[in-house]
């Protein structure tokens, strides 16, 4: 998610113990890696997402990653490749035939367009990653000097690709977080706090299609006071100058009692 890793050593052992084959969301972390090892290149199948907020942006659209030859077959064919339509592409026959009018076809094609769109951007994704983690550190360090605000360190073994910024606010009530989030605001900086917004997609407790959800108490919590801000790779370090002094001083002011 944004750049971040979860501890894939810790998932992979896991998994591997229960062979359970790792499908890795990465849809939002192209170029993380993991131990010097790009993110979406570890489990069974890796997914990147080209949609409008990613490093790589077509509008919509998507791929996945696997070097399982049935598997790749499987997924191109269900993609909707119906009458041998994948032999117009570079692919092992031998992969393909034993599943030609095997499947289902869901026609979930990347259309041309976006992938020549994406295709055009391929140049661009180290300066993007440089670009995206200057920023984000160069933001995370100024943000660092207020005692209101915590910026997570990275795993030792995670080396972040991130297009945005995502922090803990520090013992503030419900009140004082609503006020940082709208002294922000008039300072020019769009805050999201995952657990104050109405709907958050990233909060467990709003999949009203999850059944038997546990407590998670300690997640709650972390999230009720995790923000977002989006730092895109073609920001300067001089513009994340002035959005972490925004940050900063709007948590000071949100934390000031009013004079009676
Ligand atoms: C972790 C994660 N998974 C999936 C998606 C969805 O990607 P798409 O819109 O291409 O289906 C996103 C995009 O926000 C994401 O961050």
């Amino acid at each position: 998610m944004r750049g971040h890793t979860s501890d894939m050593d810790r998932i992979m052992e896991l998994c591997d113990a229960a062979a359970i084959p790792v499908i890795e969301d990465a849809a939002h972390s192209l170029g993380t890696k993991w131990n010097g090892r790009n993110i979406g290149t570890i489990g069974r199948v890796g997914c990147f997402s080209f949609q409008s907020y990613k490093l790589l942006n077509s509008g919509e659209g998507g791929i996945l990653i696997t070097d399982d030859a049935d598997l790749a077959a499987r997924a191109v064919i269900m993609s909707g490749a119906y009458e041998h339509n994948w032999t117009k592409h570079r692919v092992p026959t031998e992969a393909f035939e034993p599943w030609q009018n095997k499947l289902p076809l869901y026609n979930t094609r990347l259309s041309n367009l976006s992938a020549a769109i994406v295709r055009a951007q391929l140049p661009e994704i180290e300066r993007r990653f440089r670009d995206g983690r200057r920023n984000h550190d160069h933001t995370a360090a100024l943000l660092e000097a207020s005692p209101w605000i915590t910026v997570p360190a990275p795993l030792p073994q995670e080396a972040r690709a991130p297009d945005s910024i995502q922090f803990l606010l520090n013992d503030m009530s419900p009140a004082q977080m609503l006020a940082f989030v709208d002294e922000a605001a008039a300072r020019g900086v769009k805050v999201q706090v995952f657990g104050l917004t109405k709907d958050n997609a990233r909060t467990f407790w709003n999949c009203g299609f999850l059944t038997d959800v546990p407590p998670l108490d300690a997640m709650r919590a972390t999230l009720e006071r995790t923000c977002d801000v989006r730092l895109p790779a073609r920001l300067t370090p001089d513009d994340c100058t002035k959005i972490a002094h925004a940050l900063t001083q709007a948590a000071a002011t949100a934390t000031t009692p009013k004079a009676a």
